[in-house]
């Protein structure tokens, strides 16, 4: 907070300058509109009334553009007020400092006494402080680079410094450091000086997505390994008993064999699972280009979960927009997809005893859709709902709201990440919306398929 302000301080600081060359336009100009007025007004010609006009108005404006550079202004900071440079000079530094801005990285320059001559600030927050003639360590604050910087000016040797920057909020960044030898101007004695001077450069590379991608990745690997040695770790046991003192108990056997097989299940579901997972992830860039009919499709996923409908009691039910129109798609991807949903509705959601899947077209005002005109569908339960913390997180992968409730179900997690994906893929979105005590309803939007030719008529 206190640097912001420093910062806005120093800008207002440096626009002090400017304004006085603005308000001397603006006197210039208002004086001589009013000397081209009595010029007009006593007959004269107006033509040198606007030149005179003109003149006022470019002397105040020029000067502002000039000088109108936050965060990039090079010569030495001076006491005695700006430095003038000639106009080779003033080239130079106007190409520089256009390169400079447009770098896509923060980028500092630092003179032998720590001070900031050179920075493209303005562009990105991060360095949002190193305003030119303030010291590095007003927008570095991490020691480890300030160090980096002093001895890269002493031994001149480049390096490169790891640190987590906390500020406008945390980021993982690689800060290069390397000494360069250039022409800084400075005043001496009143004349304006370039000497080839040890300068020390730095850029800054944001590596927090990379990092947060290593992070996920290395969960990934953990939570598959731990969801898949449970299992092991419960065929090996059951293996050795049978193969101990249940040996001759044929019905501590039957019993045994029973949850071996449960368990082998789980661990192929598992694998199935990431298997589509990379399947789906893999073919991402390539839309589906197929013709599907999900209310057809939405009939095949009743008759398929009718068993386990009917076990935990629920009814599911259809119900079918006349305005629904085929949607763009892979139908075994939207298959499964839906089936999830409707798996989800029915195992965490089917204590409110109905599951209603609406196949529609998108509501105009549908936040979530992609595009206008998508399809829509939805899978709502009537259930306890999923409280409100946790709906960002359910398709990461493994996410479950309750994960012992979730592995007792059967569930491996990955249901709602495979779900994203086939959306993405289709270049679709996949909406969750929830109220505790009240439900759930998850929305596929799908792209819709141009309306089908009338039979017989030529494609
Ligand atoms: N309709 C719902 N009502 C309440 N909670 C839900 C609902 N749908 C999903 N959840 C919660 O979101 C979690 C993640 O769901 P997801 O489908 O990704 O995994 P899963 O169902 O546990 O496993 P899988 O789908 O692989 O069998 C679930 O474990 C459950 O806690
Ligand atoms: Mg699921």
């Amino acid at each position: 907070m206190a640097d912001q302000d420093d910062t806005r301080r120093e800008a207002a600081r440096r626009r002090g300058p400017l304004m006085a060359a603005g308000a001397i336009g603006a006197t210039l100009g208002g004086a001589a509109l009013g000397l081209g007025l009595v010029w007009v007004a006593g007959g004269i010609d107006t033509v040198p009334a606007l030149l005179v006009l003109g003149i006022g108005a470019a002397a105040g404006f020029g000067l502002l553009r000039l000088r109108d550079r936050p965060g990039i202004l090079p010569p030495e900071p001076s006491t005695n007020g700006p430095l003038d440079l000639d106009g080779a000079m003033r080239v130079s530094l106007e190409s520089v400092l256009a390169v400079v801005e447009r770098l896509p990285d923060p980028f500092l320059l630092i003179d032998a006494e720590g001070r900031v001559r050179l920075s493209n600030g303005p562009q990105h927050p991060i360095i949002a402080a190193a305003l030119p003639g303030r010291h590095v360590s007003a927008a570095l604050r991490n020691p480890e680079v300030l160090d980096a910087i002093a001895q890269a000016q002493r031994d001149g040797r480049a390096r490169a410094v790891d640190y987590v920057s906390p500020v406008p909020y945390e980021q993982h960044i690689l800060a290069h450091v390397a000494r360069v030898r250039v022409g800084l101007p400075r005043r001496v004695e009143g004349a304006v000086r370039h000497d080839l001077t040890q300068a020390v450069i730095v850029v800054l590379h944001d590596l927090t997505a990379l990092k947060r991608a290593e992070q996920l990745r290395a969960d990934f690997v953990a939570n598959a390994s731990h969801e898949l040695k449970t299992p092991l770790a419960s065929l090996t046991g059951f293996i050795e008993t049978l193969r101990g003192h249940a040996r001759d108990d044929t019905e501590a056997r039957e019993r045994f064999l029973a949850i071996m097989l449960d368990q082998a299940g789980r661990m192929r579901r598992l694998i199935d699972d990431l298997l589509s997972l990379s399947r789906i992830e893999l073919n991402e860039h390539v839309a589906p280009a197929g013709r599907v009919d999900m209310a057809r499709l939405a009939e095949t996923v009743v008759e398929a979960v009718t068993p386990l409908a009917e076990e935990e009691r629920v009814d599911v039910v259809t119900q079918v927009s006349p305005e629904a129109r085929a949607v763009i798609g892979e139908r075994d991807e939207l298959y499964q997809a839906l089936q999830n949903l409707v798996d989800n509705a029915i195992k965490y959601g089917g204590d409110g005893g109905r599951v209603e899947i609406t196949v529609a077209p998108a509501a105009p005002d549908a936040l979530a859709a992609p595009r206008p005109g998508m399809m829509a569908v939805s899978v709502r339960d009537h259930g306890s709902g999923i409280p409100r913390e946790h709906v960002p997180r359910l398709t990461e992968r493994f996410y479950r709201v309750d994960a012992k409730r979730s592995r007792e179900r059967g569930g491996t997690g990955l249901g709602l990440a495979i779900v994203k994906h086939i959306a993405t893929r289709h270049r679709g979105a996949l909406e969750i919306q929830s109220r505790e005590g009240e439900g759930t309803v998850v929305t596929l939007y799908l792209p819709a398929a141009p309306p089908a030719p009338a039979p017989g008529t030529a494609a």
